[in-house]
């Protein structure tokens, strides 16, 4: 008999933190690496926000809470809904839990039952397909051609749903590609939802206002208010108020299925770290100026990335509309041969070989579900961005 489950066995570890850790080996061993894999902001979280965790320990916030939030949270989560997309949740429709990740986690084993069929469109964030699998169900793959801006169509997702559909997943601003939605082109995915009515949204946005050059984000359940009682609008305070590490994620949606999340909780984690969730009312509910101040930062970022990359012979880098990534074609890279001999097959051998070669650390596009591109996160200081797009033009030009 086996000892580990066959579920884990679906499951593969991520690759994005594969990349984290062999660019950490490389630095260690003393090599002048830059590491443009991580997917977090490089800021620090705001002061006020750390203030309010001090006091909370030092009020004694720290025991156990309700399962799936503070009130206090609940209430500014609702108030967040209502200021910035429009939605009204009832406290009782809000999920709190240790990170989006989890939010999303909990609401795959709560609902998939084995044939149940899950939209993605890729590429995609890596824990997707993963979470679907560990939950039971099937991942359905719906590919975002570069052409089109990584991103689907009307027609592309009516051809996907199936009678064992169960979600769709939707993420704009996209992780990898930084690819989001206008109204219009939500609208259009709205309208096909409509017309089945066993399908159910997942809608992660995360990266919601990491938004460039003036664009107007939206949420399904905002743009077509007749999805509202099948939409799980997920968000969390990782990116939004740099609290990577702060573990705090949470949701709107339906009250049944917000009592499904929070007994899968219940049964696991139990609440979200208490001190946490204190720091996160302070996000919402303060002044909202570190959100202004990392979109001029990363708007900034992301032209200096996709102005270099554009310089590199083989390389070709759309515009992304937003969060902090960038996701190059190498189409006309495949079959040349680098300055150490490697031959560049694909974006797997790329990758490697510019990180061996280079010393930048990037993630290959299989990792993400749509091969012959890498993913850069500008997510760090532009002096690294320059240096590390400089590093990349000599090695494309250095290809035979
Ligand atoms: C698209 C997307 N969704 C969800 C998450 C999870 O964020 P967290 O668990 O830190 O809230 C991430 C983090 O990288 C992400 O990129």
């Amino acid at each position: 008999m086996a000892f580990l489950s066959d579920t884990l066995a679906r499951v593969k570890p991520s690759p994005t933190i594969a990349v984290t850790n062999k660019a950490r080996e490389l630095s260690e061993a003393g090599r002048d690496v830059i590491g443009l894999g991580a997917g977090e902001p490089d800021f620090d979280t705001p002061a006020h926000i750390k203030a309010a965790a001090i006091a909370a320990i030092e009020a004694g916030k720290t025991k156990y809470t309700a399962v799936d939030g503070i009130p206090e949270l609940k209430k500014a989560i609702c108030a967040k809904f209502e200021r910035e997309n429009g939605l009204s949740y009832k406290p009782s429709q809000i999920t709190v839990a240790s990170g989006g990740k989890q939010v999303l986690f909990n609401a795959l084993v709560a609902t998939l039952n084995p044939g149940d069929e899950v939209i993605i469109p890729a590429p995609y964030w890596v824990s997707y397909p993963d979470m679907v699998l560990l939950a039971g169900g099937t991942p359905v793959f719906v590919e975002g051609k570069m052409e089109a801006g990584y991103k689907i169509n009307a027609a592309d997702l009516e051809a996907a749903i199936t009678p064992k559909t169960k979600w769709f997943i939707f993420n704009s601003p996209s992780n990898p590609s930084g690819a989001a939605y206008t109204r219009d082109e939500l609208k259009a995915l709205t309208e096909v939802l409509l017309r089945h009515p066993h399908v159910w949204v997942m809608s992660d946005d995360m990266y919601e206002h990491l938004v460039f050059g003036g664009f107007t984000f939206t949420t399904p359940a905002q743009v077509e208010p007749g999805l509202y009682d099948r939409t799980l609008t997920c968000n969390g305070v990782s990116k939004a108020y740099a609290m990577t590490g702060w573990r705090i994620g949470y949701a709107g949606g339906p009250e049944h299925l917000i009592k499904a999340i929070a007994k899968v909780q219940s049964q696991s984690t139990s609440n979200p770290c208490s001190i946490s969730q204190y720091a996160a009312v302070a996000a919402l509910n303060g002044p909202q100026d570190y959100i202004t101040e990392s979109r001029i930062a990363f708007e900034r970022r992301r032209n200096l990335v996709v102005a270099a990359l554009n310089q590199c012979p083989g390389i070709t880098c759309p515009t992304p509309e937003g969060a902090f990534y960038v996701y190059p074609s190498i189409a006309g890279l495949i079959g040349k041969t680098s300055a150490a001999g490697v031959t560049i097959r694909d974006d797997e051998t790329f990758a490697t070989a510019l990180l061996e070669e280079t010393g930048v650390a990037v993630v290959f596009g299989a990792a993400f579900g749509l091969s012959q591109a890498f993913r850069i996160s500008y997510a760090t200081s532009d002096a690294a961005l320059s240096d590390a797009c400089a590093r990349i033009k000599t090695f494309c030009e250095g290809l035979k």
